[in-house]
């Protein structure tokens, strides 16, 4: 059971509030999003305002002014207690619940947002706010930041810029504390869970839609919100569509079943993780030579992804790996580098081989700063998942052969989460098997 652990919160909150240096930042959570008629989507609180509050209501705003002084610096505005509304929609923690269980300074009703603001950032020259995601409080903020314009230009005190939190926020996240790590490995061990018992019961469930009831149903179980995003059960030819979710074709014998699912947890850190296993219980020989070339591309990317090492070069490890085998089978021909220089196997191969992941599945951070690669450095979490996808679907470019009717309606990934540890990396989701012999029965 998720309980809230208000010093992992106070933590995030000081350093953010040390890295803001002076500024005020405004960071929303989000709305309900209707679903149709009068009925909604399940709440999914926004990560950025998550990661520093732990306040799991709709509506809510943080404000983090660094320009004040410490016990006057964090603001939560909060839907306040309502008899009524709790009775339709269950309990709210209110003003009172926002300062004691989660440590607001001052907690306002929502609705004060507006008139309070001005006084709350008044003497900062600079407000860091996400343009263009929050809709509803954008409006709030450019007026509130319009104003400051004109304070400035007539008596020299008032905000004159705004600035993205994303700057603070994404290379805070990127790194996993060791608190975020233990809960990764928990989203991990549960999702990998899930794929084995999707491995354990495949011969005899009919079609995807009960595997993915499999899948989603363990991951309730287990105490997960659900799934981290719409899981991927993907028969045959299907896993050659890339996100593939409609999930309702029958199950036959001879074909592959590519599954892509990772729970959520109660706190918002997921698992990502790619199986591809026989339906039949034994590959035939096409499907077991691409097989073992992704697994082989993968295995040797997952090593190379130590500190100092970047995304790009463990994308590169993986790809020359799949275009030599690919080569070696006749599906690809030329030399390695004019291949890759040519993108002339991009019908084949049509991603990158891995994302950051975190509380957001495709997790914030950067890859690159232009030309600079970021390096990989110890706490960051990174998926590594090759494929291969063959089917028509994408025309084979000039230069390239022909592939055989045989070849065709295979689509194989394997997913793993990695956690980057110097020269070790750790794979997180080990619990779900991988080798042809464990998958075949
Ligand atoms: N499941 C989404 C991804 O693998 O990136
Ligand atoms: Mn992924
Ligand atoms: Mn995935």
């Amino acid at each position: 059971m998720y309980k809230h652990n208000k010093k992992v919160f106070e933590e995030r909150r000081e350093i953010f509030l040390d890295k803001l240096g002076g500024r005020a930042a405004i960071i929303p959570g989000a709305n309900l999003v209707k679903h149709h008629a009068d009925c909604e989507y399940p709440f999914r609180q926004d990560s950025n305002f998550w990661y520093l509050t732990g306040f799991d209501e709709p509506d809510a705003i943080a404000l983090f002014l660094s320009h004040k002084p410490k016990g006057e610096r964090f603001i939560l505005f909060v839907s306040p207690r309502d008899v009524i509304s709790e009775v339709w929609h269950g309990f709210r923690w209110g003003l009172e619940g926002a300062e004691k269980e989660f440590m607001a300074d001052k907690a306002h009703s929502k609705n004060e947002l507006r008139d309070l603001l001005p006084g709350y950032i008044n003497g900062v020259d600079e407000l860091v706010f996400s343009i263009g995601k929050h809709p509803f409080i954008e409006k709030i903020v450019l007026e509130t930041f319009s104003q400051q314009l004109e304070n400035r230009s007539r008596l020299g005190i008032g905000a004159n810029s705004i600035k993205s939190p994303e700057i603070y926020l994404n290379e805070m996240r990127l790194i996993k504390s060791d608190f975020e790590i233990k809960r990764m490995r928990e989203a991990i061990q549960i999702s990998a869970e899930a794929h084995e018992l999707v491995r354990e019961s495949i011969s005899y469930k009919k079609n995807e839609r009960q595997i993915q009831g499999i899948i989603e149903g363990f991951f309730l179980e287990k105490g997960a919100r659900g799934p981290a995003y719409n899981s991927i059960v993907a028969s045959g030819d299907n896993a050659c569509i890339l996100h593939y979710t409609s999930n309702n074709s029958p199950l036959n014998q001879g074909d592959l079943l590519l599954v892509d699912a990772g729970c959520s947890l109660a706190d918002y850190y997921n698992g990502d993780i790619t199986r591809t296993i026989p339906i039949g219980g034994k590959f035939s020989n096409e499907q077991k030579i691409i097989y073992e070339i992704v697994l082989n591309a993968q295995k040797t990317a997952i090593k190379s992804a130590v500190t100092g090492s970047n995304s790009n070069s463990v994308h590169n490890v993986a790809l020359r790996i799949l275009i030599e085998g690919l080569k070696e089978i006749g599906l690809l021909s030329g030399s390695t580098e004019g291949i890759i220089e040519n993108h002339s196997y991009k019908h084949l191969y049509m991603h990158r081989t891995g994302h950051w992941l975190g509380l957001d599945v495709h997790d914030v951070g950067a890859y690159r700063m232009g030309d600079y690669e970021v390096p990989l450095q110890n706490g960051m979490i990174l998926t590594v998942e090759p494929g291969i996808y063959i089917s028509d679907r994408i025309p084979v470019p000039d230069g390239q052969p022909n592939i055989d009717e045989k070849w065709k309606g295979i689509g194989i990934r394997i997913e793993d989460d990695v956690l980057i540890k110097d020269k070790s990396p750790e794979v997180l989701s080990f619990a779900a098997l991988k080798e042809i012999s464990d998958l075949e029965f």
